[in-house]
């Protein structure tokens, strides 16, 4: 519609209702309101997304006072607002939401008292819920999600109380930064059908009176900090309640139990509900008759919340027909599972770390998309026909189970599937070949089996493949060639296998994104190619375990994430991490830890030559083992540039000459050894070296003198050798200084990830709604960020 020419409005001069959804009025929204003032008789103005910068200063004499609803939301509006905004009294209906409204609510909204609805969500509003608000007594929606609001919210529900008769249904403040408590009088809003409070700070207990909300049918409670104990008498009247979310209630540092559910086993609850998402909040042990009696349910998401029961087969059996999401997760479920099951609108099927065994059920379902089963005790072998059951699959989690048997190669016919995650079961028998053919595949984790045999010549055909985990089987033969059409390679593990031959070329040519790359105790020889030197994102290199022979190429220096920060990097890391390990508290530190871990281990192989002086240009590097092969010369003097090393490694080689001063400098090394070379002169001294007592990080170097060895320097050396410490003394400093470092590893390993999250709130509920909703999207999530690289 052209905007530039709306006059032919202004002849409408009985108009009524009036909407320009979506025009672009950036240019003539200022005069287009000002041509409102003649229509005397509009009662409805829809203005939504209109782009409308600002409204004009004055309207003369204002005209358009009979309008009964506005509705300009998702505007580029600021305050101040102009006067005769608010002469619009007769409003019942004002939308102001996606706008930029920013700071407290200006005093002269009181005028606007006949309103039954506001919507103010989606702005930056500040301070306080103005209490005026409170005495809208005719409100019957008050919509405030996603502002700044801060502050408790006792004013605004005593306000609502204390009219005659509180119209209000739909109570929206969801996303604010609002502490304190919910304050009884909520139980006297005896209209509500709708509260939400998700992501707010709230605290405390919640109030019995909310079991008064007769009408209450959404009831959202998530993402806060509520302690204390839900009983039946926070639901006695709630016959109608449908939608129930106390998702992820965080524990506070202070108080580090959250909500528990006090109910009898016996207790059936007076609603039928049709979501229900609880997350880390003690519902359990048992699956109480009021969770057996939720026989509607379309959504259900109960994980961590210590159910350590078995359910009933008939529950699941009941569910079945309606069901879309259903999220058991970790818990401690025990028990099987109904063997057949036919679950026509699921999406989602996660009973993943709990203690079901069994054989893997052989449910059903057209429109699934995950089905995850992994961190369970279920046995048996995998399923022949999983391809028919779940045609659509994406995500297929098994792993860490007791399944035995081959992987069936019906698992090829799912062309839709991103995700197989076998790892840490028994399986045994070939990799099927038609697998490597799937065109979507992106993550394969089959280790910790017992597959063995050649990988199929066709491996990663279909080019998408992002990480192969494969370690820890018996698979022989070379690394297939076909892998080089995997140009998104990020991590490869193939550790701990048979594999012979040498470190294919491509790794480094075509696939140079390879950022993890993990071939350690194989029996594969020799030499690094150069072009391993173009992995401008590698910070895994570990060769350990090998036959590899010939020298460090000198371009080491040119592995860039191993010199340069670089923050997307670790965003990616965590993102996949995150797939395989679900969070479970100190894993989940462990592994994000793992993701900041720089590390090159060459050892127990049979390189030679010098250590190139370029390796010092490496200087994140936080581990570097060298040991156990054959290289001579002198430690590079400018070691000391490697200023986050905190493991260093040269032990049994040829190395010889003084060990270099600069060593001394590096402040986080907790791990040194230097034992069986030819090092001879002083052992320099320095605050870490001196933190190292443990004189076996030297021995079988016969010409070190210095402590903390007993040998003294001569006087040549022109130093005075130090009195050896007492033992207990020894100890004590080694232990202090291990802790140093495990601190500083966790440090700065945990808390850079985690630290911001809980020092910036936003983007704490950024990340874990995130966490929450993407989890497994996570690879399409990571597809995507492949594309644009
Ligand atoms: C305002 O509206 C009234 C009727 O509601 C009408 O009589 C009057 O002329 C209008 N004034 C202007 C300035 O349009
Ligand atoms: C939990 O409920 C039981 C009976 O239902 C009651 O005896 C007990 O006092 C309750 N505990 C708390 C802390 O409310
Ligand atoms: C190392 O990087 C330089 C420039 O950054 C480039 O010219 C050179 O070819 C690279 N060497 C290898 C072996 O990748
Ligand atoms: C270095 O590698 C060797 C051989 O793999 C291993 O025995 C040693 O423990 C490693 N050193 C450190 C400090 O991890
Ligand atoms: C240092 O390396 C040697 C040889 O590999 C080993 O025997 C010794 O235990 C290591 N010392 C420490 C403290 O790790
Ligand atoms: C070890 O180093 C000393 C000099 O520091 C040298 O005399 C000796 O030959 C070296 N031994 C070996 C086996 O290289």
């Amino acid at each position: 519609l052209p905007s530039n020419n709306l006059k032919w409005l202004s002849n409408l001069s009985s108009l009524k209702y009036l909407s320009l959804e979506g025009v672009d009025l950036s240019n003539t929204g200022v005069s287009l309101v000002i041509a409102f003032n003649k229509f005397p008789s509009l009662l409805e103005l829809h203005l939504p997304a209109c782009q409308i910068k600002s409204l004009p200063i004055s309207l003369g004499n204002v005209n358009f006072t009979s309008l009964l609803i506005l509705d300009m939301s998702y505007n580029d509006l600021k305050f101040p607002l102009p006067e005769w905004f608010f002469h619009l009294t007769s409003l019942r209906k004002l939308d102001l939401s996606g706008n930029f409204l920013g700071g407290p609510v200006p005093r002269e909204f009181q005028s606007l008292k006949s309103l039954e609805a506001l919507d103010l969500s989606f702005n930056d509003l500040s301070g306080r819920i103005p209490k005026i608000f409170g005495n809208f007594c005719n409100l019957k929606t008050l919509n405030l999600a996603n502002n700044q609001f801060e502050g408790g919210i006792q004013e605004l529900l005593g306000g609502f109380s204390s009219c005659p008769n509180s119209e209000l249904e739909s109570l929206d403040l969801s996303s604010n930064n609002l502490k304190s408590q919910l304050p009884a009088s909520v139980g006297m809003l005896h209209n509500l059908k709708y509260l939400n409070l998700y992501n707010n700070d709230m605290s405390g207990s919640i109030p019995k009176s909310l079991g008064q909300l007769s009408e209450l049918v959404h009831l959202d409670l998530s993402f806060n900090s509520w302690e204390g104990f839900l009983t039946e008498a926070h639901f006695t009247n709630l016959t109608r309640l449908k939608y129930f979310s106390l998702g992820k209630v965080f524990p506070r540092p202070t108080l580090p139990i959250p909500l528990i559910f006090n109910v009898s086993y016996e207790w059936v609850p007076p609603f039928k509900l049709h979501k229900i998402n609880i997350g880390n909040c003690k519902v359990g042990p048992a699956f109480g008759a009021w969770l057996q009696s939720q026989t509607e349910l379309v959504f259900v998401k109960l994980d961590t919340t210590g159910i350590s029961d078995s359910i009933p087969e008939d529950w699941f059996l009941k569910l079945s027909s309606q069901v879309e999401y259903l999220d058991l997760s970790s818990n401690q479920i025990h028990g099987k599972l109904p063997l057949q099951l036919k679950l026509p609108n699921a999406l989602l099927l996660d009973l993943g770390h709990n203690q079901f065994d069994g054989p893997i059920p052989l449910w059903s379902g057209d429109n699934v998309v995950r089905f995850k089963l992994e961190t369970n005790s279920f046995s048996g072998t995998i399923p022949l026909n999983f391809d028919q059951k779940f045609p659509k699959l994406e995500f297929l989690y098994l792993a860490e189970n007791h399944l035995h048997g081959t992987i069936p190669p019906s698992i090829c016919n799912m062309k839709h599937l991103y995700t197989l995650s076998l790892r840490n079961n028994n399986l045994s028998g070939e990799f099927p070949k038609a697998l490597s053919l799937l065109p979507d595949i992106m993550v394969v984790d089959v280790a910790y089996n017992s597959l063995s045999g050649n990988l199929p010549s066709s491996m990663g055909d279909s080019g998408s493949l992002f990480m192969l985990k494969m370690n820890n089987n018996n698979f022989e033969g070379e690394i297939p060639f076909s892998l080089q059409t995997c140009t998104s390679l990020r991590n490869i593990d193939l550790g701990n296998n048979r594999f012979t031959g040498e470190i294919p070329p491509w790794i480094g040519s075509t696939a140079f994104l390879v950022s993890t790359l993990i071939l350690r105790s194989n029996f594969l020889s020799g030499h690094i190619p150069q072009q391993l030197c173009n992995l401008g994102y590698l910070h895994i290199l570990d060769l350990a375990h090998n036959s590899f022979s010939g020298t460090i190429p000198k371009c080491l220096n040119n592995l860039t994430s191993l010199r340069i920060f670089n923050n997307s990097f670790y965003i990616l890391y965590l993102a996949y991490d995150q797939q395989t390990s679900v969070m479970r508290g100190r894993e989940l530190q462990l592994n994000t830890s793992l993701a900041y871990v720089k590390s090159i281990d060459l050892s127990s192989n049979r390189f030679q030559g010098e250590i190139p002086q370029e390796i010092c240009s490496l200087v994140l590097l936080n581990s570097l083992n060298l040991s156990m092969n054959q290289f001579s010369g002198n430690i590079p003097s400018k070691i000391g540039k490697l200023s986050q090393l905190d493991t260093l490694d040269l032990s049994l080689n040829h190395l010889s000459g003084q060990i270099p001063q600069s060593l001394s400098s590096l402040t986080f090394l907790s791990n040194l050894n230097l034992s069986y070379n030819n090092l001879s002169g002083e052992i320099p001294l320095g605050n870490q070296l001196q933190a190292l007592p443990d004189s076996s990080i030297y021995e079988g170097n016969p010409f070190l003198c210095g402590f903390p060895l007993s040998t003294k320097c001569s006087e040549d050396g022109n130093s005075t050798p130090k009195d050896p410490k007492d033992n207990d003394n020894e100890d004590g400093n080694e232990k202090f200084w291990f802790y140093v470092s495990m601190a500083l590893g966790f440090i700065v390993g945990f808390w850079s990830v985690f630290g911001t999250l809980i020092v910036k709130k936003s983007w704490r509920y950024a990340y874990f709604r995130w966490f929450d909703n993407i989890k497994d999207k996570a690879t399409l999530f990571l597809r995507r960020l492949v594309c644009q690289e």
